[in-house]
């Protein structure tokens, strides 16, 4: 009866936290439901039965009632602690990842999600895949403004800043997909930053982990770009077939004369093209917010930026 009434306005029970932190949520919510109608109903009998029933009448001075007193003071203080233990417990539970858990790191940019399996050789996906039954660490860190980690069917929220790492755990215990939402407003596109977690059986993901193992060593340069234009999330602002989006399309980009928001125009040739993946913000086509995130430091190799000129250069 308890599990049809949580599914009846929860996502399913999905990580190993879930139940702890439902039965907590329903806890909260019936004795609130209850006290609300013990109080209300209260209320509405004194007012019917001790309603002023002749112009004379005098109301009795009543000073205290022990009795009374006391009850209304100990059951909320019992609740307020069992709430309180039984929250910090989960508190501790869903902050502290099992010392086996296996790790991945998690970048939120404006406006979409990066997962890199830096002990597989995984550079970046857009889609968390992870084996069922293991603990997940998650290492979060913000390229830009202050993001959240939200997965409503592990019960899991946590916000990701820039300049700080922060970390949550789950252990998935259901083959199948969830959404993972951005729960902290961040801007034009929030609404829109979302990703997939595909939780997996282990056969499964030893075999994703050989499909998405890449030797970036060995690509061509424009098979390469390609790659490294999904991974780092271009698409979600750039369209490669022409079509306008937040940022300007890149098709036809190479060698067009380029107005820019000061007023002045420039060649879009290689370098500038560089320019704009490393230092974007520098030198905005006219008509285009100036938002983008910037690519230097570790974030692109030297090479993975000449890939992606060379991608962008064929998109004609
Ligand atoms: Cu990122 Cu909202």
């Amino acid at each position: 009866m308890f599990e049809r009434f949580a599914e009846f306005f929860l996502p399913p029970q999905r990580s190993t936290v879930a139940a702890e932190v439902d039965g907590l949520f329903h806890f909260i919510h019936i004795s609130g439901f209850i006290l609300f109608i013990g109080i209300v109903a209260t209320i509405v009998y004194f007012a019917i039965k001790y309603r002023r029933k002749s112009e004379d009448e005098i109301t009795p001075v009543i000073s205290h009632n022990t009795r009374l007193e006391i009850a209304w003071s100990v059951i909320p203080t019992i609740m307020i602690l069992i709430v309180f233990s039984w929250g910090f417990r989960g508190f501790l539970n869903v902050n502290t990842a099992p010392s086996d858990a296996f790790e991945i790191n998690v970048t939120g940019v404006s406006w979409f999600w990066e997962f890199e399996y830096p002990d597989d050789g995984i550079m970046l996906t857009d889609e968390l895949v992870v084996p069922v039954n293991q603990p997940i660490k998650l290492n979060m860190r913000s390229e830009d403004v202050i993001h959240s980690f939200f997965v409503p069917d592990f019960r899991i929220k946590k916000d990701v800043l820039p300049g700080r790492n922060t970390t949550t755990w789950f252990e998935a215990t259901e083959v199948g997909e969830s959404i993972m939402f951005c729960a902290e407003y961040c801007g034009t596109e929030h609404s829109a930053m979302d990703a997939t977690i595909r939780v997996v059986s282990e056969e499964e993901y030893e075999e994703f982990l050989e499909e998405e193992a890449v030797d970036i060593e060995d690509m061509p340069l424009a098979e390469l770009g390609e790659l490294t234009f999904q991974q780092q999330g271009c698409q979600s602002c750039h369209s490669v077939d022409g079509t306008d989006m937040v940022g300007p399309s890149m098709q036809g980009l190479y060698q067009s004369e380029r107005e820019l928001d000061d007023g002045s125009t420039v060649t879009a040739d290689e370098d500038y093209l560089r320019r704009s993946i490393v230092d974007p913000r520098a030198e905005v086509t006219a008509g285009y917010p100036n938002n983008m995130p910037t690519f230097y430091g570790d974030r692109l190799s030297d090479r993975e930026i000449d890939a992606l000129v060379t991608y962008i250069k064929e998109l004609q």
